[in-house]
């Protein structure tokens, strides 16, 4: 496989790229904020992308909808065009935390061979694992910031002032596609395709699976810790 690697050397040209897969609810989103934070990379995720892309209006997020309401992925090509050109953007020059791409092995051979050409390869993939059952209570209380995608939770996660990004103040929403039917027809149609993505990163050794059932937390120091031992080892 082109492009994936471990250990020291997988950070080339000072440009660490991590990426974190887990279903819907599973935290990727929370943790890649609290990663971005102490890493100082930026946080890439597609969903926040498509989102941001129906907001304005655009074409592209006018091709999204539709599947992103099913609970579908939406197709690679227009996915892997889109993510493509963030990661080249200078905002990702010291590298990225990627949530929610690669989704499917053909987004993971692009990525690895986008890569590849520059010299650069996967530094770690997280495996967020959380049991089924849980994920469709967690996605029902859960608010997001429009602007910068922070993830809240009503119960667990609740900002400081209710209703309102700590971050930037901005009024907190609920996301279309977190109704409970779209919740589970996400999880029946991307759990597949995700194990898929894992399978390939598996092969290349460079997979570290963390217990999403943590509080938020310890899962974010379960997350650092592997990235400095993976870095000894
Ligand atoms: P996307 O936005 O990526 O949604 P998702 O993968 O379904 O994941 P979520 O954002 O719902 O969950 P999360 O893991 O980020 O959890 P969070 O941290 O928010 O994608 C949306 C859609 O876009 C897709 O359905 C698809 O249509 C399309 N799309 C996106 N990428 C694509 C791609 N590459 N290819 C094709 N289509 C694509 O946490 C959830 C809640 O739990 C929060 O309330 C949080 O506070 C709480 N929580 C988090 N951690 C914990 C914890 N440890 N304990 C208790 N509560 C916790
Ligand atoms: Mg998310």
């Amino acid at each position: 496989m082109t492009g994936a690697g471990r250990g020291p050397t997988a950070s080339q040209n000072g440009r660490r790229i991590l990426l974190l897969v887990g279903p819907v609810g599973a935290g990727k989103g929370t943790q890649a904020v609290a990663m971005s934070a102490e890493l100082g990379l930026v946080h890439l995720a597609s969903g926040n992308l498509f989102r941001q892309a129906l907001r304005d209006g655009s074409e592209l997020g006018e091709r999204a909808r539709a599947y992103m309401e099913r609970g579908d992925l939406v197709p690679d090509d227009i996915t892997i065009g889109m993510f493509m050109e963030k990661l080249a953007a200078p905002a990702a020059s010291k590298g990225a935390i990627l949530d929610g791409f690669p989704r499917t092995v053909t987004q993971a051979q692009a990525l690895d061979a986008t890569l590849a050409g520059r010299g650069q390869r996967i530094e770690r993939v997280i495996s967020i694992e959380v049991p089924i059952e849980e994920l469709v209570a967690r996605v029902a209380g859960r608010r997001v910031c429009p602007a910068c995608g922070t993830p809240y939770h009503l119960s667990g996660e609740a900002p400081s002032i209710p209703g309102l990004c700590d971050r930037d103040g901005t009024p907190l929403m609920q996301r279309d596609d977190d109704r409970s039917d779209v919740v589970r027809a996400r999880l029946a149609k991307q759990v597949a395709p995700m194990l898929e993505v894992l399978e390939h990163y598996d092969r290349a050794g460079i997979v570290h699976r963390v217990d999403g059932t943590l509080p938020i937390p310890a899962v974010t120091r379960a997350i650092l810790d592997e990235l400095t031992d993976a870095a000894d080892r």
